[in-house]
């Protein structure tokens, strides 16, 4: 299966920290945040992976990441010209894709498990957490262990359970994609693709064990900074 990380946005909300470089370059602990995402695809045995950003510091991106040689991976790039939405970004990856499924990671997500998908029989596949805060992320509504519905960021979350920035689609994401309405805040919502699959009875949800957190906010980003700070020393310790 082929691979996406979505690293385009502005940031805004890490501002000044990201006046002049991405905020999927800033530090989470001892390495650039999108080493994390990239780490979670690797670990899954994906090999090709598509790297999103937007135009402003596209270059900063080829500096670091490169040809893929060096992580034992081969990169392409695609640009996001203006920040219209995760689903947007991941629209562009249709060539890429090629009629596979692919798996998505956003480029803020730090997510400690392994992840396995060798069950994953197409449709959409999404994964959970627990969370104190849900009302800052896409939230799911539970029927026994269903998904019924995924509301983004509501003011009353109807569970704990937030849908962390990590996804595996079939090829039909990029037709949904394409029947998609800009939301309240101007963006081809991601949360808006998962509903449509849910409406097909072909979304699946798996509940993560480990540690997750997204950091495009300074408390989630020095949060995860300390997360993978605490696992280093554990590792250090065994
Ligand atoms: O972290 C998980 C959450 O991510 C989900 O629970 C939400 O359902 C989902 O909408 C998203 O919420 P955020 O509002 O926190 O997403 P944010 O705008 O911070 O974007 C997350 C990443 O997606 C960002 O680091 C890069 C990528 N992105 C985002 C936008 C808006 C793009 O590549 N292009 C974009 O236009």
């Amino acid at each position: 299966m082929k691979g996406v990380i979505l690293a385009g946005g502005t940031g805004s909300r890490l501002m000044p920290l990201t006046k002049v470089t991405n905020k999927h370059l800033l530090p989470v602990y001892d390495k650039p945040m999108i080493y994390y995402p990239l780490q979670t695809l690797i670990d899954m045995g994906i090999r090709e992976i598509l790297v999103v950003s937007g135009p402003e510091h596209a270059g900063h991106f080829l500096s670091l990441l490169g040809s893929g040689k060096d992580f034992g991976v081969r990169f392409s790039y695609e640009i996001q010209d203006k920040a219209g939405g995760i689903a947007q970004a991941l629209g562009l990856a249709e060539s890429f894709a090629d009629q596979e499924s692919v798996v998505v990671v956003l480029g803020d997500n730090i997510i400690e498990d392994r992840i396995d998908i060798s069950d994953y029989r197409g449709g959409a596949l999404v994964f959970l957490k627990e969370v104190p805060d849900a009302n800052r992320f896409g939230v799911a509504e539970l029927k026994g262990d269903k998904v019924v519905g995924i509301e983004e960021k509501p003011a009353r979350p109807k569970t704990r359970y937030a849908t962390i920035g990590l996804y595996v689609y079939d090829h039909d994401v990029f037709s949904i994609i394409k029947t998609l309405k800009p939301s309240g805040r101007g963006e081809l919502e991601i949360t808006d693709v998962n509903n449509e699959y849910i409406r097909r009875g072909k979304l699946k949800a798996k509940i993560l064990k480990g540690f997750w957190s997204d950091a495009g906010t300074f408390e989630s980003l020095f949060r995860a900074s300390g997360l993978v700070e605490a696992k280093r020393k554990a590792e250090r310790r065994k």
